[in-house]
């Protein structure tokens, strides 16, 4: 017996204009429709589809905007080799339940003299601020136009990139952004590595290398569930896992999990963040101690 395909889902509408985006926004909303916001840069993964998804539930319209933001990228990163697929993208963000694809060109949200940076405070000094000098300065502000493209009533952000949802909270917070700010759990790899888009410059060896810091977060995890308090001793068991593979290491640091102040006993949850490079690519990772289950249980 042969069974008739389901027809394709239609791909998710592209719009390149801030003008047509609050046009078609706008009209969802006068409908009394929810709208929900996942921002990316592209080159999609199960973790981006995931936070769609996660979207899908809470909004009736969802916008997925796909922009390499130039201005979160300091001199020397890699903005111009960043991977860029917005046909493969919208494929994998028809079934994930997509609605809208913002994906503008570089001038439109950047207009000739545009000349306004939004700077979040405390918060964006220590892990990736300390090593990434500017770069929460273009994520803030790259968020906070998207906020007023948009007027999402929901934002779904991954808890991957831990310190950039704290810094999107607080800016959204601060500038009284009508907007509910959702983390998502980390999506990862059946071998713990967490998925990230930069994962495609790791060679077949340094993928395998890689897996060295999902396994030194879960170390941790585990001694943190057997009763270690003490942050440093957490830090060290994390670091001596990546020391033997990583090319270099940014931080190991246990933090408190909303504030990111340092700490020397962890209370109730404290979140122990990564970064280190593998051959020429930079991954973070983060396991969240006190309220994240283990990440190879
Ligand atoms: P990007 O790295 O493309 O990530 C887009 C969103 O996907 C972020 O909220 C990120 O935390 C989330 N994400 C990435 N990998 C994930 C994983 N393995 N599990 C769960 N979530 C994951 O983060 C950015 O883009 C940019 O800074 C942006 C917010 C779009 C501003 O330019």
């Amino acid at each position: 017996m042969s069974s008739t395909p389901l027809p394709p889902r239609p791909s998710p509408r592209v719009v390149r204009s801030v003008r047509e985006l609050r046009a078609v926004c706008d009209e969802a909303r006068a409908r009394g429709l929810r709208v929900g916001l996942v921002p990316t840069m592209g080159a999609l993964h199960a973790g981006h589809l995931a936070l769609v998804r996660h979207a899908r539930q809470r909004a009736e319209l969802v916008v997925t905007s796909i922009f390499v933001n130039p201005t979160q990228f300091g001199p020397g990163e890699d903005f111009t080799r960043y991977p860029r697929d917005l046909d493969g993208d919208l494929r994998k963000l028809a079934p994930a339940g997509a609605d809208l694809v913002f994906a503008p060109a570089p001038e439109e949200l950047y207009a000739p003299g545009d000349d306004t940076r939004v700077h979040v405070g405390a918060l964006t000094a220590p892990l990736e601020g300390a090593h990434r000098p500017g770069h929460f300065d273009g994520v803030a502000t790259v968020v906070a136009k998207l906020f007023a493209a948009v007027g999402p009533c929901v934002a779904v952000f991954g808890r991957k990139d831990y310190q950039q949802l704290l810094v999107v909270r607080r800016m959204a917070r601060d500038l009284l952004a009508p907007v509910e700010i959702i983390g998502h759990p980390i999506v990862r790899e059946p071998d713990g590595l967490a998925m990230s888009s930069r994962n495609a410059y790791l060679s077949t060896e340094e993928r395998a290398r890689a897996l060295a810091i999902v396994r030194g977060l879960d170390a941790a995890a585990r001694q943190f569930a057997s009763g270690e308090r003490d942050a440093r001793e957490l830090e060290r068991l994390t670091r001596a896992s990546i020391e033997a593979v990583a090319t270099s290491i940014d931080y190991v640091e246990a933090r408190d999990a909303d504030t990111l102040a340092p700490l020397t006993a962890i209370d109730v949850r404290a979140v122990l963040a990564v970064a280190c490079r593998v051959g020429t690519t930079r991954l973070i990772d983060n396991v969240v101690l006190g309220e994240d289950p283990r990440p190879l249980a």
